[in-house]
């Protein structure tokens, strides 16, 4: 359900957590910080190894608890070899999808418009797509940022009317900010509130006010216990994607605290 109050802390596993005995290290040290977790407006979504979702799912049961999948295919089901359905990911227990994410872009070679007909998709699954959009190391170099960022949002939301826009979830995440790119520094905040302004006024424009101010907008790239207030909270965020850190359960819910504001 849409609740502009409520944020979402959403770990973005990537390909890791691979072999067994880290995936139950990993699932027994979060059900155990998360007993003390105080989340009050925030939702954990969790995105494992589409593999492991069913388990993910049938482990962890909690109201501050969703699931997520890194990808799906455009296609509800037929003769698509390898691919994974939205439909079949809704049913598996997944009510999130990320999509458009720059590793995607990069070893798969998606594009706006295949990020486009996911998110259709994904939709039509009743999957709620996280919408990866962020300039690369290049791009930032020539000051192309914010034309970038209004570039992949305007193509990824091309067939989507008004009334699905706040199914979707934006995430600010420049591919140069990445922990597996080395950044060595981190977007100012207000550069982060810049992009966001930009995505908000993108959509009020495309939509109208109301609509646009039930999209969450949340920002991915390092985010760390110990940067996620100055990146995420400082800057007005409704949220965070959250890739290495996720690796530890307890960094994980002490991030998605500070995001909740405890
Ligand atoms: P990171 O990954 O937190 O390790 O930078 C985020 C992402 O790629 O989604």
């Amino acid at each position: 359900m849409i609740n502009k109050q409520e944020k979402l802390a959403v770990a973005n596993f990537k390909m890791n957590l691979s072999a067994s005995y880290e995936l139950k290290h990993w699932l027994t040290n979060f059900l155990k910080a998360k007993q003390k977790a105080r989340l009050e407006e925030t939702k954990l979504v969790l995105c494992p190894q589409i593999t492991y979702l069913d388990q993910f799912a049938k482990k962890i049961k909690s109201r501050q608890v969703e699931f997520g999948a890194q990808d799906c295919f455009w296609e509800q089901k037929g003769a698509f070899t390898g691919a994974v359905s939205p439909a079949t990911l809704y049913s598996g227990g997944a009510q999130y999808v990320i999509l458009g994410h720059s590793e995607r872009r990069k070893y798969f070679g998606e594009t706006d418009e295949i990020v486009a007909v996911k998110i259709e998709a994904a939709l039509k699954a009743s999957l709620q797509p996280i919408v990866c959009i962020g300039e690369n190391a290049q791009e930032k170099r020539t000051g192309s940022s914010l034309r970038v960022i209004d570039q992949q949002l305007k193509k990824c939301l091309k067939d989507i009317g008004r009334g699905r826009i706040e199914k979707i979830v934006i995430c600010y995440e420049p591919v140069w900010a990445i922990s597996s790119n080395d950044p060595d520094h981190l977007p100012e905040m207000n550069e982060i509130m810049e992009a966001k302004l930009l995505i908000r006024k993108i959509l009020t424009d495309q939509y109208d006010r109301r609509m646009a101010e039930k999209v969450r907008i949340i920002y991915g790239g390092s985010v760390d216990n110990k940067n996620a207030n100055e990146v995420c909270v400082e800057p007005g965020m409704d949220g965070a994607l959250i890739g290495k850190a996720s690796l530890a359960p307890y960094d994980l819910i002490k991030i998605a605290e500070i995001i909740d504001g405890q």
